[in-house]
């Protein structure tokens, strides 16, 4: 983390002029707003009060467990690839979670730097502890963000909200938009089983719809795969995803014996930023 970095990436949340380093672990604007940056390296510029909270700590210790399994590796290396492409020097993850993706996602060498930007300011701690090149915000993404305009070279998003207005501000010309989200068959078995939620069917079309004014949708890559879980994997599965907002993830009690196959299924889509935005809509 440097203060010069992260205030690269910055404008002030409440007047928009760009944030600079004035103190010692402190940002400020020439309005004379001022912000502190806390010792583990990350800023915090929420605003007033979110209607919207992010992870637990309890859920991000069981994504963590999860994803220190490997079990989604092969979506960790197909971002990745995507990402290498895009020869990217800023790469901004919003709804970072751990920092899982967006730590693997930074290619090698001094240049290039990201941003993991997140609602709960523990998931931003643990992503920037992931790799020296990541720096910290803790924001709402339905906020107007307190990031630059083309400060970013890549915005990654994965399963995570977004907002089509604000990622074409924040997406240089050219950018890549690469989102994330789960297939209908993603977790069928635990679904089935009443250990999962229902999901919106039609995620696919409501992302399309809800970007193609601001981003041309340019690849698509479907992920999946069948793994074998034992219970405390399930466990983890359930415990740092939505279901866990519905029942607590600790109340589940599963056969330590259980072993369960699992359909692991997503869709990766890239999209390119429009010049401006435009009145397409989806038939
Ligand atoms: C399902 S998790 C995905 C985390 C990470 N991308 C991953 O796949 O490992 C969704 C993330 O979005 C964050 N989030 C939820 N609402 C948000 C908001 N309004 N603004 C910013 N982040 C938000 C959560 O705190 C959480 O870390
Ligand atoms: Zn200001």
């Amino acid at each position: 983390m440097s203060l010069q970095t992260l205030s690269e990436w910055l404008r002030c949340p409440n007047c928009f002029l760009p944030l600079t380093h004035t103190a010692e672990l402190r940002l400020g604007c020439r309005t004379g707003h001022s912000f502190d940056v806390n010792k583990r390296g990350f800023i915090n510029l929420l605003t007033g009060s979110s209607k919207f909270i992010g992870d637990s700590v309890t859920m991000l210790d069981a994504r963590a467990r999860f994803l220190a399994a490997g079990w989604y590796e092969p979506l960790q290396s197909a971002i990745q690839a995507c990402i290498a492409e895009e020869h990217p020097n800023r790469i901004l993850d919003v709804g970072c979670g751990t920092g899982y993706y967006l730590s693997a996602a930074l290619p090698p060498g001094d240049e290039a730097r990201a941003l993991g930007m997140d609602i709960s300011p523990t998931a931003v701690s643990r992503t920037i502890r992931s790799h020296d090149r990541v720096d910290g915000l803790v924001a709402d993404v339905w906020s107007p963000l307190p990031l630059k305009g083309a400060a970013a070279d890549v915005i990654l998003n994965v399963f995570a909200p977004r907002n089509a207005a604000e990622f074409h501000r924040v997406l240089r010309p050219g950018g890549l938009l690469l989102v994330v989200i789960p297939r209908p068959s993603h977790l069928r078995e635990l679904r089935q089983a009443g250990l999962a939620v229902q999901m919106q069917a039609d995620k696919a079309a409501h992302l399309r719809s809800s970007l193609t004014s601001w981003f041309a949708q340019e690849s698509h890559q479907q992920l999946d795969r069948t793994v074998h879980l034992p219970a405390s994997e399930i466990a983890s599965l359930i415990g740092m995803g939505p279901s866990s907002h519905h029942r607590a993830a600790s109340s589940i009690v599963l056969d330590p014996a259980l072993m369960q196959d699992v359909t692991i299924d997503f869709d990766i889509f890239g999209f390119r930023r429009r010049e401006t935005a435009s009145c397409i809509t989806e038939a």
